[in-house]
């Protein structure tokens, strides 16, 4: 655990240093729950951005892109059941007097018992060595089994509590699972609550006249509310789908685990409209397709894995989570929704408008059922940066630290070094950087020995360090440098634009999809 929370620590510290996020406002000691990206961090998850909606949007012919408001009629929020149903269930702690969701409390106590079955995994498979048969051992080992099946009836009996509203019960597992304060130690709990997760705010110049509205805590609702425009004016046959990227707000009261859970965060949804009754096949569908999207930014198949709801929105018929390995532990990256054809039903109730397609084929009208799904932009780019961080032994004794990031998302595709500051060197280097410009993000950094130049950009994830040295005067050839491998390659200056394209280029990583 102390380990897992010093990498933590050294990802949220690398994040400053090199330029991707701060927290917000921090001349004032900042805000809790917030951050700003600053240079590196905006380019990154621009590019993350744009690699889903590539692939979400342009890769498809029946999906199309919107750019709905945050600010939406209230009665919105009303008819999506956000208003009545977009609650956490609370828990303070009587002696330190902090504050949980109570549903995280039991997680949490659920993760410790997973972690026991880890570790006898690790035990058995030193024990057999070669001939270890993980499945077996899990599927056969007593204590293991225990293990699985205390950890399952727990998560089962909080899925129903919380489905029937049950917020006694919720506290009674709480005790009865012997759960203490991570604060104060203690086990004296007061009852669990309800507590509403919107922003509120208000439209209009004076108060009695102001309009009460929320800040939106899903883009989801932009799509629903324009479903028929979007229909109508692109003539657009079900199945088909509405993407989107855009910022959403949530009171989040367990708002920890730096750019995670965010108060102010930004989330790429896309609903796929279908014929009711084909969900299943649907959900099935985009289950598949948004793991190959994650598999090939080529992260490890490891470090992803599913996690169907026990407890469904309010709104879900089925749900599951793709789970991300953070560095504290597997959670939800990314949520994918079947949501039947509540929303735009419910919609239809409360503004009194018909929101039904008609079907060519069938010859009727009806309500599309709907599969989402949805990924926070900040979830992502933490996955990514996470996972790319490392600290490498050199075979010459010396560490160095590197960002691995998948260099189609590198918010610098290559830097350009002179080896002197003298010699006609920059010129050169200037000249490469002019053509280079409109293709590539890309750096002249001409301080410092070129060896601490290299490490500077292997840290701050650059994939390409391009030298200019005399030779390049003599034969016009630069030396390419490869972040992940430090390998070193003599190429002609005309040869460079192309070496990187064919290393960043989003068709080559997107390929993988197929
Ligand atoms: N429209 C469905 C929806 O909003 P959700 O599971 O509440 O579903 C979807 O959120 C995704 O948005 C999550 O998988 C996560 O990546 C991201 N997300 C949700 N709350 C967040 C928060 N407070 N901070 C950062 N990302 C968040």
């Amino acid at each position: 655990m102390a380990n897992q929370e010093d990498i933590f620590r050294k990802v949220i510290s690398h994040a400053k240093e090199y330029g991707y996020v701060v927290q917000s406002s921090e001349i004032y000691d900042g805000l809790s729950a917030v951050y700003d990206y600053t240079q590196n961090g905006a380019e990154l998850k621009k590019n993350i951005k744009e690699y889903w909606w590539k692939a979400m949007v342009q890769m498809h012919e029946n999906i199309v892109g919107i750019d709905a408001a945050i600010f939406m009629h209230p009665t919105t929020w009303k008819a999506s059941g956000h208003v009545d149903a977009f609650n956490d269930p609370l828990i303070d702690n009587k002696d330190s007097k902090k504050r949980y969701r109570a549903d995280v409390l039991v997680e949490d106590h659920v993760a410790k018992i997973e972690a026991k079955i880890d570790k006898e995994v690790q035990k058995a498979s030193k024990r057999f060595g070669e001939s270890f048969d993980k499945t077996q051992f899990l599927t056969t080992n007593p204590r293991v089994l225990g293990y699985q099946e205390k950890a399952q009836s727990i998560l089962k009996r909080l899925g129903r509590s919380l489905e029937a509203e049950d917020l006694e019960d919720v506290k009674n597992l709480i005790e009865e699972l012997e759960i203490a304060c991570p604060v104060s130690g203690s086990k004296n709990w007061t009852d669990v609550k309800q507590f509403n997760l919107m922003f509120g705010t208000k439209l209009g110049a004076s108060a009695e006249n102001a309009t009460d509205l929320y800040l939106r805590p899903e883009t989801a609702q932009g799509i629903f509310v324009n479903f028929l425009n979007v229909q109508k004016s692109g003539r657009l046959k079900i199945p088909f789908g509405i993407a989107q990227i855009g910022k959403a707000f949530r009171n989040e009261i367990v708002a920890r685990q730096f750019i995670f859970r965010m108060r102010e965060f930004e989330q790429m949804e896309m609903q796929f409209f279908i014929k009711p009754g084909t969900q299943i096949e649907w959900y099935e569908k985009w289950k598949e397709l948004r793991m190959k999207w994650h598999l090939s930014l080529g992260m490890g198949e490891e470090n992803y894995r599913f996690h169907d709801h026990e407890k469904l929105a309010h709104y879900a018929d089925a749900a599951t989570d793709i789970e991300f390995k953070f560095p504290f532990g597997f959670k939800e990256l990314e949520g994918i929704h079947s949501r039947t054809d509540f929303d735009l039903g419910s919609h239809e109730k409360y503004s009194g408008k018909k929101l039904q397609y008609f079907d060519p084929e069938l010859n009727q009208n009806y309500v599309p059922y709907v599969v989402e799904t949805s990924i926070g932009v900040d979830r992502m780019f933490l996955a990514v940066f996470s996972n790319s961080l490392k600290e490498e032994e050199l075979e010459n004794g010396t560490t160095r630290i590197v960002l691995k990031l998948p260099a189609v998302l590198a918010p610098t595709k290559a830097a350009v070094l002179p080896l002197v500051k003298k010699d006609g060197l920059p010129e050169i280097a200037h000249k490469i950087i002019d053509d280079l410009k409109w293709d590539f993000n890309v750096v002249y950094d001409e301080k410092d020995a070129v060896g601490r130049r290299y490490r500077r950009q292997d840290a701050a994830g650059t994939p390409f360090c391009i030298t200019v040295d005399h030779q390049t005067l003599e034969d016009e050839t630069v030396t390419i440098r490869y972040r992940d491998t430090m390998e070193q390659k003599r190429i002609a200056i005309g040869a460079v634009n192309e070496t990187i394209a064919d290393e960043v280029g989003i068709r080559k990583w997107l390929k993988k999809t197929e």
